[in-house]
């Protein structure tokens, strides 16, 4: 278990896509659902495509590259049982993202 470090604010996360930030070396992206904000590995386990720049529906981000599909919430792959991407706690403090990473 990691510590809470602080990431971005919620308002740097756009709406329908996501934000990297590079925590302790991690690189994470954040996406603003109807639970909250979501932490998931960026890097697409596919060909390494960029999932922050992918489109979010329902808690199911796109990667922009080939359109494998992730709920950012469990890192579940929407066609593949065997594929999950890390996924990371994160707390909300007012403005503030933090993440455990
Ligand atoms: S790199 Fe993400 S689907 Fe291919």
């Amino acid at each position: 278990m990691g510590e809470f470090v602080k990431a971005c604010k919620k308002s740097e996360i756009p709406d329908g896509a996501g934000k990297r930030v590079q925590v302790n070396g991690k690189e994470i992206a954040f996406f603003k659902t109807q639970e909250g904000v979501c932490a998931i590995y960026s890097v697409c386990p596919h060909q390494g495509g960029p999932l922050e720049e992918g489109g979010i529906t329902d808690q199911v981000v796109t990667c922009p590259w080939h359109g494998w599909e992730f709920n950012v919430t469990t890192g579940e792959c929407t066609f593949n049982d065997s594929i999950k991407q890390p996924t990371f706690r994160v707390k909300e403090e007012g403005e503030d993202v933090f993440v455990e990473a």
